[in-house]
């Protein structure tokens, strides 16, 4: 099959003209023309920054049509589009592409499936919560299948950025923050996105982003400068990149950050020597937006000219939205600053993700029936409904939950009753109104609950408060982020809640009654005041379609919550960057002054990597490890101790106690998620290949070494029983 799939490249190849080649290496976005004279990016900049009011861009935009630039796709100068769906439309530009253009190469049309398409799942990093590998690979599947039917062949998805900061606004977007379970996560994704025969009409190309450290960014702030060692790069950024290459990611997209100073979009280092030699990634490459253009802003390179010959050059094969390809590709070949070798390897890289996705032998993939049957398919709310209880994290429990179904109850907060909340960051195709709010889901539930959103305008409505708290034995407060404070360009400096939520919490509070907090947010918060004066926290996040069902089972009981954090909770926003793999250091915080710590908090996050409360509690016992052939073979028992059924992520950590560069003093390299009932035990059985107990030496050479290494288990990342073992 590849070998048919090559010769048909080099076969189209070798007909097509200078034009021709460079269009398939230019991807568009549909213009918004219309009765204004500025282009639509200047008018929404005016909007931005006021020049006219949201009322004067209603106008416009009602006088507004859609420019698909026919005229271009007929000449062959577009080979993909970002921003395009919906059968009918995806099928018209996809006829003049393949009927009336000369070679009739079909258009790729991508877009943004996050977490879901109509049907929106919970965003990425509450998803990673799951611990679970199926569980992701079918929410991955359902996203393709809906997305598919509107015309999308590429999901610019999985994100797969490791991130240890959350004032960064896209820790939402990714699997939080160790290499292990981010390259699980990977892998899941690509293999739903994909399957196993890409070029079935249900099935996408995944594109895993952003290569590379978008999550390093200094400062937690979106778009800065990235520096780091190349050990620290590929133990812990690239790792998950490597998994999904592996796993058969067809394309991949460089980040917008430079790398120790040279912009992702034109690093050789990145692009050929680590992808191409060292990984054997053989699909394509796609900037991100507008990204080529940015290396003239990096200060990388003088123009835009020298940006499209840097990029190609190095390895990017198709641009986003800048036109840097389209505008210099033909002077820099005529002048030979760019080889036409060069030129047709970017060309072959984008026609053989189009021949494996199956695009020339099968262009109109969807129908207006298709979609229709797809995007109304109710069944996938249970999927949506699975995903979200299973991303439920519970963070503190006094033993008010769950709540009885007798007990008079009021909600609280402006997030509660709002169905669009619940979608949060990048979930552009979105049915707001097709999900559950949290109000919603309780009333479901119980339908005499009081609802009050006892803030208005950004100041607390005292006789709102006075009503639920007069009337209610016990206030859900839901409280957190609105979805637009995380995602891109959502970096937050102080990761607290906001002040008028604290406000409104405090108030509650001080009237003594009992408080149950329910979070819906993009990131990591600093509840320390939260966590010492209420009585519950259920982290919620933004679940998407059914997150009110899947709260409201959860604080009824009715589903007995499993989650554990994939990213560490500070206590503060002053430990950030925070993560558990750290090193020892020399002086590992303890009693004496002179050790590693901070004068005006603990050292110690407020919730760490691996953990979740249970309505349950579970015991470990037992654990064994050995070293066999090239093998850990670990074994440890749990026990559920409690008197209800649950599911337990038991969690296997392991050190490597002295290297001869310092190790982290502890690493996730294995989980199992088991359905344990009240009152049994079972015996868990690891196999980890030594091959993943190695780490990068002086001279960048990836060696296992002999010697002692520590063993952990249990169900968080600090509470652990631990054994040592010799290798
Ligand atoms: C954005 C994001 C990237 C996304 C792309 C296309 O700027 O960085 O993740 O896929 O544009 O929408």
């Amino acid at each position: 099959m590849e070998n048919k799939i090559e010769n048909r490249i080099e076969e189209l190849l070798n007909k097509m003209t200078l034009d021709e080649k460079i269009g398939q290496l230019h991807q568009s976005g549909v213009s918004i023309v219309g009765a204004f004279e500025v282009s639509f990016e200047e008018l929404i900049n005016m909007l931005t920054d006021g020049r006219i009011t949201p009322k004067e861009f209603e106008e416009y935009m009602n006088n507004a049509e859609e420019d698909f630039h026919e005229d271009d796709i007929r000449a062959g100068h577009i080979s993909s589009f970002n921003g395009v769906h919906g059968a009918e439309k995806v099928n018209r530009l996809q006829k003049i592409a393949v009927e009336e253009s000369r070679l009739g190469i079909p258009l790729l049309i991508g877009a943004d499936i996050i977490h879901g398409c109509k049907t929106t799942f919970p965003i990425p990093l509450a998803e990673s919560c799951c611990f679970d590998e199926k569980l992701w690979e079918k929410t991955a599947e359902i996203s393709a299948e809906e997305a598919s039917s509107l015309g999308i062949a590429w999901t610019f998805a999985p994100m797969i950025d490791v991130a240890r900061d959350p004032r960064w606004g896209r820790i939402s977007e990714g699997a939080g923050e160790d290499p292990y379970l981010v390259s699980k996560f990977a892998v899941a994704k690509v293999k739903g996105f994909q399957g196993e025969d890409l070029s079935k009409p249900n099935k996408i190309l995944a594109c895993a982003k952003h290569f590379v450290a978008y999550g390093a960014c200094e400062g937690g702030r979106d778009y800065n400068t990235t520096d780091m060692s190349k050990q620290k790069l590929h133990e812990v950024y690239l790792p998950p990149f490597k998994a999904a290459v592996k796993a058969g990611c067809q394309t991949i997209m460089p980040a917008f950050n430079d790398l120790n100073g040279v912009p992702c979009s034109m690093s050789k280092y990145l692009l050929k020597d680590v992808l191409r030699n060292e990984y054997k990634f053989d699909g394509m490459l796609i900037s991100d937006a507008n990204a080529i253009q940015e290396c003239v802003i990096h200060g990388a390179v003088e123009n835009r000219k020298e940006a499209a010959l840097s990029c190609l050059s190095a390895g990017l094969d198709m641009d986003m939205g800048s036109n840097c390809y389209g505008e210099h590709t033909k002077e820099l070949i005529e002048s030979g600053d760019l080889s036409i070798d060069e030129l047709n390897t970017a060309v072959r890289n984008v026609l053989r993700v189009k021949f494996r996705k199956g695009l020339f032998d099968n262009p109109y993939f969807t129908n207006s029936k298709r979609e229709k049957e797809t995007i109304s398919n109710v069944k996938f709310r249970s999927l949506a409904k699975e995903s979200a209880l299973n991303s439920i994290v519970l963070l503190k429990n006094d033993g008010i939950l769950p709540l009885k179904k007798e007990m008079k109850i009021g909600v609280v907060g402006n997030l509660a009753i709002d169905k669009w909340e619940t979608i949060g960051a990048w979930a552009i195709m979105a049915d707001g109104d097709n999900c559950i709010s949290v109000v919603e889901g309780i009333k479901n539930s119980k339908n005499d609950v009081l609802y009050e959103k006892c803030i208005e305008d950004g100041k607390l409505i005292e006789d709102q408060i006075d009503k639920v708290c007069s009337s209610s034995d016990v206030i859900i407060a839901v409280v957190g982020e609105s979805r637009d404070m995380s995602g891109e360009a959502s970096s937050r400096g102080d990761i607290s809640l906001p002040e008028i939520q604290q406000a409104l919490l405090k108030n509650i509070v001080k009237r003594g009654k009992k408080v149950v907090v329910v979070l819906m947010n993009g990131r990591p918060l600093a509840l320390s005041w939260e966590d010492k004066n209420v009585n519950a926290i259920v982290e919620a996040w933004h679940l998407g379609t059914e997150m009110g069902n899947a709260v409201s089972d959860v604080l009824f009981g009715d589903f007995n919550p499993c989650g554990k954090l994939t990213a560490t909770f500070p206590y503060n926003v002053g430990q950030c960057p925070i993560y558990y793999n750290h090193p020892s250091t020399g002086r590992p915080a303890g009693k004496s002054k002179f050790t590693s710590k901070y004068l005006d908090m603990p050292i110690k996050p407020l919730y760490p990597f691996g953990y979740g409360l249970s309505y349950t509690t579970f015991q470990y016992s037992d654990l064994r490890a050995d070293f066999n052939n090239q093998n850990l073979e670990v074994s440890v028992k749990v026990k559920n101790t409690g008197d209800i059924d649950g599911s337990e992520v038991t969690q296997i950590y392991v050190q490597d106690v002295v290297a001869s560069r310092v190790r982290p003093v502890k690493e996730l390299k294995a989980y199992e998620k088991v359905l344990i009932k009240s009152g049994e035990e079972k015996e868990l059985h690891f196999v980890i290949s030594c091959d993943d107990l190695g780490y990068y030496n002086e001279e960048m050479k990836y060696v296992i070494e002999k010697g002692l290494y520590r063993v952990f288990a249990g169900g968080s990342s600090e509470e652990l029983l631990q054994v040592e073992v010799e290798l």
